[in-house]
């Protein structure tokens, strides 16, 4: 299957997906995908750079450079069909996508957010589950809907709050979870192909 990830920041789940893809066999018994582009909403990130290093093809379609949000979101969509896509992963892309990019890529367009989804959607799902004070979070893969965070749920992996945690050591602690949580998913809807019947998603 083709990938294209789209990043905003450091780009670990999409090293992670990178490094997934170059270490599983050639042929039949391999990862069954391969990223044939990045893109990202912002210039001068790691997970640019870690495209770039692994000879990918990046594209970079930033908000301000449309006269409108519709207008960003029209050239999003291009600028991924370019590629062909079968999949396009979210990995960390810390954009909400419209009406078009959903048009085109709704059913096979996949979200990590790093809590466990329906609780803390949005940028702070980290910030917000330790300041309610929640036992344990985690990880969600989804299919992305038109909502935030709230498309039908693929996998989930659960991470323990220790007493010491602050925002930023809880959030390495969920994203070791999630990246492996990330590689498996990709490869799985690759590899089986999938159904999504409402709320359920299944993978033969
Ligand atoms: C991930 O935890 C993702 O779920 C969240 O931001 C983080 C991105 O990390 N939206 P990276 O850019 O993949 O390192």
């Amino acid at each position: 299957a083709r990938l294209v990830v789209l990043v905003s920041g450091s780009g670990t789940n999409l090293q992670a997906l990178l490094d997934a893809i170059a270490a599983a066999p050639e042929g039949p018994d391999g990862y069954g995908a391969r990223i044939v582009a990045v893109g990202a909403d912002r210039d001068s990130i790691a997970g640019l750079e870690r495209a770039e290093r692994a000879g990918i093809p990046t594209f970079v379609c930033r908000v301000k450079d449309h006269a409108t949000r519709e207008e960003w979101d029209l050239a999003l969509a291009e600028a991924t069909a370019a590629y062909e896509p079968d999949l396009v992963v979210s990995a960390g892309f810390m954009k909400i996508v419209g009406r078009e990019f959903l048009a085109r890529f709704g059913g096979r367009f996949v979200n990590t957010h790093p809590a466990l989804l329906p609780s803390f959607p949005g940028a702070h799902g980290v910030r917000d589950a330790l300041a309610y004070g929640v036992k344990v979070t985690g990880c969600t893969v989804h299919f992305v809907d038109d909502g935030v965070d709230t498309g039908p749920i693929i996998a989930q992996g659960v991470v323990e709050v220790r007493n010491e945690d602050d925002e930023a050591a809880l959030h390495e602690r969920i994203k070791e979870v999630e990246r492996r949580l990330l590689v498996d998913v990709v490869g799985r809807l690759a590899r089986n192909g999938y159904r999504i019947e409402g709320r359920k998603v299944v993978i033969p």
